[in-house]
């Protein structure tokens, strides 16, 4: 897969906007294995940046590269415009927080923060560290907790601790590896508004790895999708949802249903897509990209599709799609209900809609004849 051309993208649509970092295709070689295959990316100064991809495609790596721990094998990376190569770790604007936080559990909440100030060319200045220390207690709300030691405080608490610590030095770029992965749902939830909030009053730029795909939806500006090695796309969290560029991209956010098939050459925008496996065709928005008839997915969103007893009446004539299906699972989530529906061709199409009424859950149950339709513009059609 092509990596996305994305040098130059100014993600609040200012074209003087220069990158905070650059990475000018770098590539990472561990032995023979290419850990990072020619990367070329622009990470914008106050950005909240997410990496997002599966096990082993290279995130943590691309960090370590940021804060110095290893040098590309090929490739520059650049900082305000200077190739930061051999500048080492301490000399760099940049902290890397990692996932086991590593406080020190015989200090203080209070000398963890200190910590790094203390070897810092503060050091002479205890004024200033203590004034620093302060603020930065304020900054994550652990004034109260100053005293304590690690062991003394909560999960969620040890957490702001290390972050705390890592901005003391107010560091240009903050590395976030997995931050929340020791938090249970719920407080990883708070603190990922807490994260965006300090992010914003400090005004730091954020690069943050998390197997979360809904953390760095939540959390982000813009997030880069990972494969192997190579960003396959980045974009904002809604684009990347709303509009991936590929199949992988598709299948790796949120649920989607995906459907292959023959699409006919585009008229007016729009193209057919006949299938196989005796479903209709879809009438769908053809991609910019596609010329003549092409192979294709088709991809489309659970919520997006609608879900009746009869034929929905309110979808216009002649950019609906329409099949009639029998409902074989219904899972019902409190908000929503997931139903899937198999279609007469035997296709099974997912569907989510919200039960906003009370009885909501009661008018489609098992084995009941649906229609479920949606608009020609409602999903993706993806030639790769
Ligand atoms: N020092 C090293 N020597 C050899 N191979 C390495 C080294 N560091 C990383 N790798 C390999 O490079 C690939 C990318 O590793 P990396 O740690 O960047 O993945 P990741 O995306 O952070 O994965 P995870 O989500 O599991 O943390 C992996 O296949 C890993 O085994
Ligand atoms: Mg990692």
């Amino acid at each position: 897969m092509e990596i996305q051309e994305n040098t130059g993208f100014a993600p609040w649509g200012d074209p003087e906007a220069k990158p905070l970092i650059r990475f000018q295709n770098v590539t990472k070689r561990f032995g023979t294995f290419t850990a990072i295959d020619n990367l070329t990316l622009d990470i914008y100064a106050r950005e909240f940046f997410a990496l997002l991809g599966p096990s082993g495609c290279g995130k943590t790596t691309i960090m370590r590269m940021l804060a110095g721990f290893e040098d590309p094998s090929e490739g520059e990376i650049f900082l305000d415009g200077e190739n930061i190569a051999g500048v080492p770790p301490n000399r760099r604007p940049v902290n890397m927080m990692f996932q086991s936080y590593a406080l020190f559990p015989h200090l203080s909440v209070w000398d963890n923060i200190a910590f790094g100030l203390r070897r810092s060319e503060m050091a002479r200045d205890k004024t200033r560290i203590a004034a620093r220390v302060e603020e930065m207690l304020k900054l994550t709300r652990l004034e109260k907790f100053a005293r304590r030691k690690p062991h003394q405080i909560s999960g969620g608490q040890r957490q702001r601790v290390a972050l705390a610590r890592s901005l003391a030095k107010a560091p240009r770029l903050l590395l976030l590896d997995e931050p929340l992965g020791a938090l249970d749902k719920k407080l990883r939830q708070e603190t990922q508004f807490e994260l965006m909030d300090i992010q914003e009053r400090t005004g730091t730029t954020f690069v943050i790895v998390t197997h979360d795909q809904e953390e760095a939806m939540t959390v982000a500006s813009r997030v880069a999708v990972m494969d192997h090695g190579k960003i396959v796309q980045v974009d904002t969290p809604a684009t990347i949802y709303e509009a991936p560029n590929s199949v992988y991209v598709a299948d790796f956010i949120g649920e989607i249903n995906i459907f292959k098939g023959h699409a006919s050459p585009p008229r007016d925008g729009f193209c057919e897509i006949a299938f196989a496996e005796g479903l209709a065709p879809i009438r769908a928005r053809a991609p910019e990209e596609m010329q003549g008839e092409a192979e294709v997915s088709f991809a489309i969103r659970p919520e997006k599709v609608l879900i009746g007893p009869e034929r929905p009446p309110e979808l216009p004539e002649g950019r609906a799609n329409a099949y009639r299906g029998k409902v074989i699972d219904i899972a019902y989530l409190g908000n929503i209900s997931t139903y899937h529906v198999e279609l007469a061709g035997g296709q099974k199409v997912k569907v989510q809609a919200a039960n906003t009424r009370r009885i909501q859950r009661r008018t489609i149950t098992w084995e009941q004849e649906v229609w479920i339709s949606f608009t020609d513009t409602a999903g993706v059609v993806l030639t790769r």
